[in-house]
């Protein structure tokens, strides 16, 4: 459940007792760099990982360790990502976010065929676009990216050199007892770990900042529930959501920064002459343990932290991303989307206007269209964290009134229990594109649709 602007008893925790990891140590291993090709080899195996004191869990991985091999490139250079399935069963690798070419998507029976176990495929696209976006398997996925098989893909811009610091912090929620897949009636509420990196409670490592650094914190939620992050009473700036970099970023304090299932949100700030605590703040008891400690050596002080004044919310809040708007345009075509759920059965189905995937019409669409999609949710229980493929889209609208701002361009929008959202896309990215809830639970019970055109 949502934080309540109740004060909450707050686990002590004492800064001294989380170890600063030599980065060499955590998921990073060297690309092979050649001229403007960068090349990653990605191993898809088991993984038994440590994820809290004491429980060690059979996961799933790229490269040995949950979250997966950190991809991190340079806008203008080519990416060769080298996947080999050491798993008993198929997997692929799908680029959240990023406007890959559709043949490199990774949607099995879709985009290509799973890669079987012993078997090998490469990705390769172009870093067209700056920013944080996230990797995961398409194959079953609600069952493999629960057990592990995600990672970051980062595509550093212009703007890198002026970072001191650059973290990622992926979040995820897991089960002591090791189950992944569908969950109960409540979703992933049966899962008692949060995770950062893969880690929880004492296991999570702190990370170092010094006085006076612009540190850039990039928030990638890989789990199925919305992470609500207490950053102290540090004054920080949201500077891209979703990847996509935000114009004139304010400074915003004492509130959370919502993250979403499949969200990202990069914030940056200037380190204080103190350590301090980011803390997840959702009422449930797991959210003691995702604790992440900010370690400022030269100093002695830990920042006192603030009650806070409510959750920072991205429409309404002035933001406005790099994109030309779409708002007053003509629009090709229009589609609605009604997000519900049912019962099939004794299991839950999830529904767009009505159907399950795949009976339900693609969106039909020509090259160059301009396509406003409404996504009105009839759903007085779930939220739906609705995810496009292949493009990004504004958000034209939120309940009728129409975001001003400006232009916000997101590739998942998390749509809670009665919201009705407008958004609009160009269709400029030629394929067979998925547009499904990223509650990956939801997905494969029926709330999964795609966007054609050649
Ligand atoms: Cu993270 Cu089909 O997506
Ligand atoms: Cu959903």
């Amino acid at each position: 459940s949502e934080p309540t602007s109740e004060k909450r008893q707050r686990k002590e925790v004492d800064i001294n007792q989380f170890s600063i990891l030599p980065i060499d140590d955590t998921f990073y291993t060297r690309p092979q760099i050649e001229g403007d090709k960068i090349t990653y080899n990605i191993v898809a195996q088991k993984t038994k990982q440590e994820v809290s004191s004491g429980i060690k869990l059979n996961l799933y991985s790229y490269n040995g360790t949950v979250p997966g091999q950190e991809i991190r490139v340079k806008v203008g250079q080519q990416v060769e990502v080298n996947l080999k399935n050491e798993l008993d069963q198929p997997v692929t690798i799908h680029w959240h976010g990023y406007p890959v070419p559709v043949d490199m998507d990774g949607v099995p029976g879709v985009t290509q065929n799973a890669v079987k176990p012993g078997e090998s495929f490469q990705y390769s696209f172009t870093a067209t676009v700056p920013g944080t976006y996230w990797y995961h398997s398409h194959y079953k996925s609600a069952e493999q990216v629960d057990l592990g098989l995600y990672g970051a893909l980062i595509v550093e811009g212009d703007r890198q050199t002026e970072l001191d610091r650059d973290y990622t912090f992926i979040l995820d929620e897991m089960n002591s007892k090791g189950k992944a897949g569908p969950k109960g009636m409540m979703g992933s509420s049966n899962d008692d770990l949060f995770t950062v990196n893969g880690k929880s409670g004492d296991l999570i490592s702190a990370y170092e900042i010094q006085t006076g650094e612009n540190v850039r914190l990039r928030f990638i939620n890989a789990g199925y529930i919305t992470h609500y992050m207490n950053l102290g009473s540090i004054e920080y700036r949201v500077v891209a959501v979703d990847g996509q970099a935000v114009m004139d970023p304010q400074i915003i304090q004492n509130k959370l920064l919502p993250v979403g299932p499949g969200e990202r949100y990069d914030v940056e700030f200037t380190a204080p002459d103190s350590s301090f605590f980011i803390r997840e703040m959702i009422n449930t008891p797991a959210a003691d343990g995702l604790i992440i400690p900010l370690i400022n050596r030269t100093s002695k002080k830990t920042l006192d932290e603030t009650e806070y004044d409510g959750i920072f919310t991205l429409i309404g809040s002035g933001i406005a991303t790099e994109y030309a708007s779409l708002a007053s345009n003509k629009y090709d075509q229009e589609y609605k989307m009604v997000l519900s759920h049912g019962m099939k059965g004794m299991g839950m189905i999830y529904t767009i206007n009505g159907r399950t995937y795949p009976d339900i019409d693609p969106l039909d669409v020509k090259r160059g269209d301009i396509i406003k999609v409404t996504l009105e949710s009839k759903d007085m229980m779930f939220d739906h964290p609705m995810h496009l493929h292949g493009h990004f889209f504004q958000v034209l609208s939120k309940d009728g009134s129409p975001v001003e701002d400006g232009a916000i361009f997101k590739d998942t929008l998390v749509v809670k229990p009665g919201e009705k959202y407008e958004l609009a896309f160009i269709a400029n990215n030629p394929g067979e594109w998925m547009f499904h809830c990223h509650d990956l639970n939801h997905a494969s019970s029926g709330m999964m649709t795609s966007v054609l055109y050649d």
